[in-house]
């Protein structure tokens, strides 16, 4: 008798350690893949710091240096399909120039190869390269960043947003990861001149693979608050989904996002966003802000003195997430502030506040946030 209630009581013991170990290991494992409200990298273009930007190698670098994030910039080509391209031209990073020299429009007094001009077996010709601008009077193509890629070496081309979503899951998927992707609507207003509803399409096929809420690895972010209101209030309803949504915020100065006013095209003025109660009025339709870093800490900040914007104040008292754009190590990249880049993001993610980097060096964030 006493023998059997030795091992009963053995038995319950062994039953209560398993039982703990259990637990911890599901804490374990459920760290190692929820993460979003822990701080977030996102993989700026992929690892563009390294690779040609949104070539389906600095989506695959990316995703291996560990980002939480990767980020797809999407305009739509004649026949309607959605591609990852930063401009709505293609002249700033691929041979279009000399393949179709005839093929350009007048875009604001420059002449500029439209993606939307372009049919998608056209754009799948076109040889991809590391972004360069051309010198007026030699023709010589220069590259913006001259420590990086170099130009037109090696084979890339542009992608579409079906083919990135497929390596970001496919790649999910035989790393055992659950890396998110985050969608930019790029210049509705002008696909919505042209006819074409970028927003719907986009979100649609975000969709068709299987993204439904908040609570999948989807962002989604556009410069235009309009037509960011337009995706909270008539697209997503629309769908039967319901995304994260990132007001991204330009510079006024910069025609980011136009506007036809009296019918003429006019520069979106993004005045209202750095008005007291702004943050107030994003958070009834975005649950979070993509500004460009000098919005969050002003030029007054100084090494050990850091003045946050009121932008920057309003959106933490709001909880409101900040996703600033971009972190760079490039020469003359790091502002004045920061003695480093890991100053640097020493400052945005633990004096500022904020959730989330979009930088073109996913590993150097990673490796950031792990040994802090
Ligand atoms: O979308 C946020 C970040 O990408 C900065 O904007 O101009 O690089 O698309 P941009
Ligand atoms: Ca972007």
């Amino acid at each position: 008798m006493m023998n059997l209630k030795r091992l009963a009581k053995s038995l319950i013991l062994i039953i209560l350690v398993l039982t703990q170990w259990s637990c911890a290991m599901n804490k374990i494992s459920t760290n190692s893949t929820v993460k979003d409200n822990d701080k977030l990298v996102i993989a700026h273009r992929g690892a563009s710091g390294y690779l040609p930007e949104h070539s389906i190698a600095s989506k695959a670098m990316a995703h291996a240096m560990g980002a939480d994030y990767i980020e797809q910039d999407v305009v739509m080509t004649k026949d309607d399909h959605l591609v990852v391209l930063h401009d709505p031209y293609l002249d700033r990073v691929t041979d279009v120039m000399e393949q179709f020299p005839i093929r350009s429009r007048d875009v604001f007094g420059q002449k500029r190869w439209l993606a939307i001009d372009f049919t998608l077996a056209e754009i799948k010709q076109l040889n991809m390269t590391e972004g360069f601008s051309v010198d007026k009077k030699t023709n010589e193509k220069k590259q913006g960043y001259s420590a990086r890629f170099p130009l037109f070496k090696s084979s890339f081309k542009v992608s579409t947003l079906a083919e990135e979503i497929e390596l970001i899951q496919g790649l999910n998927y035989s790393r055992g990861k659950d890396i998110g992707i985050y969608v930019e609507v790029k210049a509705p207003w002008f696909h919505h001149l042209e006819g074409k509803d970028i927003s719907l399409a986009t979100l649609k096929m975000i969709k068709d693979y299987g993204y439904k809420n908040k609570s999948d690895k989807v962002y989604i972010q556009c410069f235009d608050p309009i037509e960011t209101k337009r995706i909270k209030s008539e697209v997503m309803p629309k769908l039967n989904v319901d995304y994260k949504l990132i007001q991204l915020i330009a510079e006024t100065s910069w025609g980011e996002t136009m506007q036809l006013k009296d019918g003429k095209l006019v520069p979106y003025n993004y005045d209202w966003l750095f008005e007291k109660g702004a943050m107030k009025k994003v958070a009834e339709y975005a649950d979070g802000i993509g500004p460009w870093k000098p919005m969050l800490v002003t030029e007054d900040s100084t090494q050990g003195n850091i003045v946050l914007s009121v932008m920057a104040k309003e959106a933490n008292e709001l909880g409101l997430k900040m996703h600033p754009y971009t972190f760079r190590k490039d020469e003359g990249r790091i502002p004045d502030y920061a003695k480093d880049f890991d100053d640097l993001l020493d400052i945005f993610y633990n004096q500022v506040g904020v959730e989330g980097v979009f930088t073109d060096f996913p590993d150097l964030a990673v490796k950031f946030l792990e040994e802090n």
